[in-house]
């Protein structure tokens, strides 16, 4: 095996300040990649980073919104002027606020699409013109195991999740030629420190409860799914989306 696994790449990671992001954004530092970090969280964001940098690894933040494009962009202009190249972009940012469809506001809707898929939109757009340059680039976009489920009160979420699969789907069929993969991660429940915002401890242990895995799955479980797919170990992989959801849903 090749160790480093992504020894001198350079990754971009959004929604990198906390949970799922952030260890994707470690695990790829640890693995040798020179990491853009990039959040809204600033204080969350530049501390991980200094984190990062302390222990031995790569990581420059960035204040960035992922739905806007200006705000990306400087991100992606210094990957591009100190490196010269992007090797992989990690779509992960995303909120997960419920809401019944019956009390859902039209802003509601729109902030979700926003964030958790026009997000996508925004910083592939900008990432792989260069990708398809440098005629190689993996690219895993961060959607959710409930859009196999349908759960309820999450039809604004599922929403966007299921259009992150599709986006997958038909941009994986067009990067190939060029060789960039684009893949998809759908995560089940994972234990991070925000999920007490959304879930109580008895919806919590109805997840364990449904998956055949008895353990609660961690930031980590994902980041390893993350980095195989954004390694050369998966080149054999291409517009797939990867349940890492503890055996939950098994498709
Ligand atoms: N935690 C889970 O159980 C779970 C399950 C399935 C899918 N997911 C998906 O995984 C991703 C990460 O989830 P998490 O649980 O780690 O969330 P989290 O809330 O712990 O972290 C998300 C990060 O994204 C950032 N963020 C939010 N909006 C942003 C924006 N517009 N631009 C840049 N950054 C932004 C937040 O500041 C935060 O640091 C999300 O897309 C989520 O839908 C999570």
């Amino acid at each position: 095996m090749n160790h480093p696994l992504l020894k001198d790449k350079v990754a971009v990671v959004t929604g990198a300040a906390a949970g799922i992001g952030e260890a994707i954004a470690r695990l790829f530092a640890e693995e040798g990649a020179r990491v853009y970090a990039l959040d809204i969280h600033t204080e969350a964001g530049e501390a991980l980073a200094t984190n990062i940098r302390a222990a031995g690894g790569s990581c420059a933040f960035f204040a960035a919104d992922a739905r806007r494009k200006e705000t990306v962009e400087p991100a992606v202009d210094d990957a591009m002027s100190r490196f010269g190249r992007i090797d992989a972009l990690i779509n992960n940012a995303g909120i997960y606020p419920r809401r019944p469809f019956l009390e859902m506001t039209d802003e509601e809707w729109d902030e979700m699409l926003d964030i958790n898929l026009k997000s996508v939109y925004v910083c592939t757009k900008l990432v792989v013109p260069h990708m398809v340059k440098q005629r190689s680039g993996k690219i895993v976009n961060i959607s959710s195991v409930t859009f196999f489920k349908g759960l309820p009160n999450l039809s604004h979420y599922i929403a966007s999740k299921g259009g992150m699969i599709g986006f997958t789907r038909s941009l994986a069929r067009e990067m190939a030629p060029h060789g960039v993969y684009v893949n998809c991660i759908a995560p089940g429940g994972v234990q991070t420190e925000n999920e007490g915002r959304v879930a109580t401890q008895e919806e919590i242990a109805r997840i364990v409860a449904q998956q055949a895995l008895p353990r609660r799955l961690k930031p980590l479980d994902v980041a390893r799914v993350c980095l195989f797919l954004s390694s050369e170990w998966s080149d054999g992989i291409i517009g797939q989306t990867i349940n890492v959801d503890g055996g939950a849903v098994m498709k």
